[in-house]
């Protein structure tokens, strides 16, 4: 296993819709364990492929209660909504709040190719969420009510956090 580079925002990477996973080949589990790695030495609740630089879709989480390896996952059903705030691996220092469906099922392939269904609320519905909308080209700017940046301030022991416009980030996206 290896700890692969987080590519960060604005990568175009992060933006193309990823590929199904036609089959659990010995690379593709390999990914996902390195993605596994990469999410845990980075202290991240969720990673999807495209954060690695891989275009399949294939999104590892782990919000305490175990690691979820999730091929091709597919939200199948949703309910209620909930607004809390959340970060991204590949978009340092931004917390974004984001309105999220509070429960959710996800259905996809296990490591094996073995279909599994995952019901999920709290945090683990929203990291489900989050990364199912990595593997759309999906991201945090998109969907935030509001958004903040963690600034270092002279005098500061704790970054505070600046209320950033929308605008102003996606400004950082290159037209193709
Ligand atoms: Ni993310």
């Amino acid at each position: 296993m290896a700890v692969r580079e987080i590519r960060l925002y604005p990568d175009p990477v992060l933006r193309r819709p990823a590929k199904p996973v036609t089959r659990v080949t010995k690379k593709l589990a390999r990914l996902a364990q390195d993605m596994a790695e990469t999410m845990y030495a980075a202290n991240g609740v969720g990673l999807a492929a495209p954060q690695v630089g891989k275009g399949v879709r294939l999104a590892v989480v782990d919000v305490g209660d175990g690691l979820i390896t999730l091929f091709n996952p597919v939200i199948v059903a949703r309910e209620g909504t909930a607004v809390d705030v959340e970060g991204c691996l590949s978009i340092p220092k931004i917390t974004a709040y984001v309105e999220r469906a509070a429960q959710v099922t996800v259905e996809a392939l296990d490591l094996e190719g073995r279909p599994f269904r995952v019901e999920a609320d709290g945090l683990l519905a929203r990291a489900l969420q989050h990364e199912i909308d990595h593997l759309d080209g999906i991201l945090i700017v998109d969907r935030a009510t509001r958004l903040f940046r963690e600034e270092e301030r002279e005098g500061e022991e704790e970054p505070v956090a600046v209320e950033i416009d929308r605008e102003e980030l996606l400004r950082q996206e290159v037209a193709p």
